[in-house]
């Protein structure tokens, strides 16, 4: 709505107003000349989305011209970085730093994390470098840079992927070597987490009373919430605990990071649940498979909220809240696990029933009504495609010549692929 009412005030502002139509060859020289005075401009971006996984550093641009004003050569440009969207799309005025006459004042909240990497060297380049990124970094950002009475902005969205989850084997708690663990992530379309993963997940509130292997063979966890039981090396005191580094026969559960879905999970519910089996039989005649544990943590990052339990590819069960409510597992939002035992220890067994969350990879081909009537031959994704149904067909169809067709999985999500 906020880009159409822009969009609105722009064709007012550039439609000729009834001054210009009835001036005289005098009044139009002046508004040319202030036209040619104005000294501010900003080099909009617009290149879309700035993506960055987490706990990276990202650089959000921001690029201005600035011509000497006569009579206002001296007066410094005032640059200001706000946040003004949550991911979700709420409105936020989150004040981020302030920078004039070479000083830049960062406000509370964002220290030690944002910088103008060019500032004051190179005064119209205001790019703000960001990170270590959190995942509630994600939103639209403004850059405004005011001289005097011009004052011009851009607006720049960031999309931080990647999300990181706590992973225990299928037997119990705490049985993985750091070799198991490291292949554990893997099997799960991840990889194991490195510190800064873990860190940057604690400050977004990610709260863990398990000890787990990471990256760098230390044993950490994460605590929000200070109690008895998982105070480790810092008392009552929030933080990320740590056991230092571990012999690597040394036994815990893991922590996993996951950076890219590559497609799409989907829930399956039948009116007759299925079995372990059974729901890896029904993905496959779907066109997908199991979801692994990786793929249910990327989709509920991406707002899959389900209160379902579903078989995962690791015959673990589980089910995405986005939403925390009644009967859904607990408080805070999160992919819950289903277990045997009351102490969280023990997947299901494979012929208990539950639904399923399969997955549908991007590069996955599959069949779809070409224009023309033409089989499809390789397919290829198009990663920056616009959502949406759309049938076309482009290029010559002569044997051997190069030709497009694009179409639309039969999906929740519409894909779109290119035949070459
Ligand atoms: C602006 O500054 C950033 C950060 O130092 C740098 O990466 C980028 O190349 C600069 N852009 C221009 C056009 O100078
Ligand atoms: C959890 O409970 C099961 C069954 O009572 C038991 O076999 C297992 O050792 C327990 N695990 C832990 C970590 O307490």
């Amino acid at each position: 709505l906020e880009s159409l009412l822009l969009l609105v005030l722009w064709v007012l502002a550039s439609q000729p107003g009834p001054l210009s139509t009835f001036s005289t060859p005098g009044t139009q020289d002046a508004t040319a000349a202030a036209t040619a005075e104005k000294g501010l401009h900003m080099q909009k971006v617009g290149s879309g989305s700035v993506r960055a996984a987490l706990a990276e550093l990202v650089a959000l641009p921001c690029l201005f011209t600035l011509w000497p004003r006569p009579g206002a050569a001296r007066e410094a440009p005032r640059i200001k970085w706000t946040k003004v969207r949550t991911a979700s799309g709420q409105r936020q005025d989150l004040p981020i730093l302030v920078a004039k006459d070479n000083v830049v004042r960062v406000a509370k909240g964002w220290q030690g994390r944002v910088s103008l990497p060019a500032y004051p060297r190179h005064r119209v380049n205001a790019t703000l470098l960001l990170g270590p990124l959190r995942a509630s970094d994600s939103g639209l950002y403004r850059c405004q840079v005011v001289r005097g009475i011009e004052d011009e902005q851009d607006l720049v969205p960031l999309e931080v992927t990647g999300v990181v989850f706590h992973y225990r084997a299928a037997q119990d708690r705490y049985s993985l070597t750091f070799a198991e663990a490291q292949e554990a992530c893997r099997l799960n379309s991840a990889t194991i987490a490195a510190p800064r993963h873990l860190q940057a997940a604690f400050e977004d509130g990610f709260d863990n009373c398990d000890a787990g292997w990471l990256s760098d063979r230390t044993v950490r966890y994460p605590i929000t919430q200070s109690r008895p039981g998982c105070y480790g090396d810092r008392s009552s005191l929030p933080g990320v605990r740590n056991y230092g580094r571990r012999d690597p026969r040394e036994l815990y559960d893991v922590y996993c990071f996951a950076r890219e879905l590559g497609g799409e999970v989907f829930y399956v519910g039948l009116a007759r649940r299925l079995t372990l089996a059974g729901a890896r039989a029904q993905c496959r005649r779907q066109g997908a498979v199991l979801a692994s544990v990786g793929q249910l943590h990327l989709a509920w990052h991406e707002g899959l909220d389900q209160c379902d339990p579903g078989w995962l590819a690791d015959g673990s069960v589980r089910y995405p809240i986005q939403t925390p409510r009644r009967r859904c597992g607990g408080p805070v939002p999160g992919v819950r696990t289903v277990y045997s035992f009351a102490n969280r220890t023990r997947f299901p067994s494979p012929g208990e029933r539950y639904d399923a969350y399969c997955f549908r990879g991007e590069a996955t081909p599959f069949e779809c009504a070409s224009p023309g009537g033409h089989a499809p031959r390789a397919c290829t994704f198009i990663p920056a495609a616009p959502p949406g149904v759309w049938l076309s067909s482009r290029g010559g169809d002569q044997a051997g010549e190069r030709h497009k067709k694009t179409c639309c999985a039969v999906s929740r999500a519409p894909r779109e692929r290119s035949y070459l």
